[in-house]
């Protein structure tokens, strides 16, 4: 009998697979069927403060001009801001109900004090732990790196004074120093790092000049970065790492276990495959690990980081080199 169970942020799960926060975990029924599919635990869909903004922007425009008092932006922002953690609050608890696996709740706030409330009332309304999806673009020619990144070394020591549930930070890999930065993040009593977040980018349509959306799902190829930073950072950390941005099938997910992963995250291959898709990865991990010999997933995590490497250089080469003259041939 495999035993595929692991632990993430504290969190005892009875397989390695996590539903990563998306559309498909912003509703019971779609929480219900990421289980029914064999999801580890679930991220919910972000609440996200940006989208409280724009909607009270709209409004704002709405109103007639001599009602855009002051005092009117403020009693629409608590009106907005309360109507939607309500509503988010009903799904932590409707989904607590319905489902017996972990469930995650994720906040992306821009203001501090915003992201404290938030974490206070989501613990309130029962979620398991929570994941905090932090990153801010570094447009501000004003700010300098590391003004820029003490800001999340400030929420997360704001957050975790406040809530007593697991909290993980599920962050980019734009970061001038992206190792010690990695390093330092989880000294600082989170219980987990999600490496890494995608992000929406957009695209130029250049007959109309219009700016459109990129591509929105992940490919198998974009796995790349998380496993080498995976590999690289599993060993040299005092958190659990969950990998997040490519793992699109079961072979994925062994790679990232064997860098070192307690979990993955997935979500783009959910998107095409579907939730029951959950079921043949596991199925793919079992099928390996039965070929391998190994019981658990003890056995063989890690057995890949760079820290267990007989050659640790080829995690840190960066360029072609002698690939270039193969290439050569080919042109
Ligand atoms: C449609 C869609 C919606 C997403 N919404 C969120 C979100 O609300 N919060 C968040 O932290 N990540 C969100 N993500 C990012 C995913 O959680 C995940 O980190 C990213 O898609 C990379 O994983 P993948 O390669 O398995 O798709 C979203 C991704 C997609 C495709």
């Amino acid at each position: 009998m495999l035993d595929l169970s692991t632990k993430f942020m504290g969190l005892s799960l009875k397989n390695p697979i996590i539903a990563g926060s998306s559309g498909l975990s912003s509703s019971v029924a779609g929480i219900k069927k990421l289980e029914e599919g064999g999801a580890g635990a679930i991220v919910l869909k972000s609440i996200f403060e940006e989208e409280i903004l724009h909607e009270m922007n709209d409004l704002m425009k709405d109103l007639p001009e001599t009602s855009r008092y002051l005092e009117r932006f403020d009693t629409l922002d608590l009106d907005l801001k309360s109507e939607n953690l309500k509503k988010y609050k009903s799904l932590i608890s409707d989904a607590k109900s319905a489902v017996a696996i972990p469930i995650v709740a994720s906040i992306n706030c821009t203001y501090s004090y915003d992201w404290i409330e938030y974490a206070e009332h989501l613990e309130s309304a029962g979620a398991d732990a929570l994941e905090l999806n932090m990153f801010f673009l570094p447009t501000d020619l004003e700010r300098s790196a590391d003004e820029m990144e003490r800001a999340y070394f400030n929420v997360i020591e704001k957050v975790l004074n406040k809530v007593s549930i697991p909290v993980a930070l599920k962050i980019s890999p734009y970061f001038t120093c992206l190792g010690q930065t990695i390093q330092k993040l989880s000294t600082q009593g989170i219980s987990g790092l999600t490496l890494f977040n995608r992000f929406y980018s957009p695209d130029f349509d250049i007959e109309e000049l219009k700016v459109t959306q990129n591509n929105i799902l992940s490919t198998p190829g974009d796995l790349a970065i998380s496993l080498r930073w995976m590999a690289l950072m599993s060993q040299k950390v005092d958190c659990d790492l969950a990998a997040s941005t490519g793992v699109h099938d079961g072979e994925a997910v062994i790679k990232q276990l064997l860098a070192g992963a307690q979990a993955v995250q997935v979500v783009s291959t959910l998107y095409k495959n579907g939730p029951f898709y959950i079921q043949t990865m596991l199925d793919q991990l079992k099928d390996w690990m039965t070929r391998h010999g190994h019981s658990k997933l003890e056995d063989f995590r890690g057995k890949m980081s760079q820290n267990k490497s007989t050659n640790p250089a080829t995690y840190e080469r960066v360029q072609f080199m002698k690939y270039f003259s193969g290439y050569e041939e080919i042109l």
